[in-house]
């Protein structure tokens, strides 16, 4: 069973952003499973490098839009961003260095963190954006 699924109520009303996060579920998922069937390290290693950089296209991505229509609650927005890109980084280099293991706690604090992150400050665009014409 997946870690996690996308539902309706996720929707940030952005189809691009609402696929984007469609993505970043699934390669959590795909880490996940990876984790539990215990493939070797390489493997997991290259999933979690897939994890990064599909997470920093998308917060680009969302944050190019933000500086386009110069989205009010960019600067709070991006440091949430900034926050999370530099612990995954950190946990990337440890992980590189053997110095840490993926574990359950990793994919739930991934997991905790998406969800909230689009379920509060994502959402928090959809009516700006919308009202842009943006959908
Ligand atoms: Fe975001
Ligand atoms: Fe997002």
């Amino acid at each position: 069973m997946s870690l996690l699924e996308w539902k309706e109520e996720f929707s940030v009303g952005v189809t691009e952003f609402d696929g984007q996060h469609k993505v970043l579920i699934d390669l959590i998922n795909k880490l996940h499973d990876a984790m539990r069937a215990g493939v070797g390290r390489q493997a997991l290693s290259d999933i979690l490098s897939e994890l990064v950089e599909y997470t920093k296209t998308h917060f680009e991505n969302e944050e190019k839009l933000f500086l386009q229509y110069s989205y009010p609650e960019s600067p709070a927005h991006r440091r949430e961003h900034d926050a999370l890109t530099k612990q995954v980084l950190e946990f990337q280099k440890e992980y590189h260095d053997g110095r840490t293991s993926i574990s359950i706690d990793v994919m739930d604090f991934l997991k905790d963190w998406l969800v909230n992150h689009i379920a509060i400050s994502d959402k928090k665009y959809t009516h700006f954006f919308n009202e842009k014409g943006i959908r």
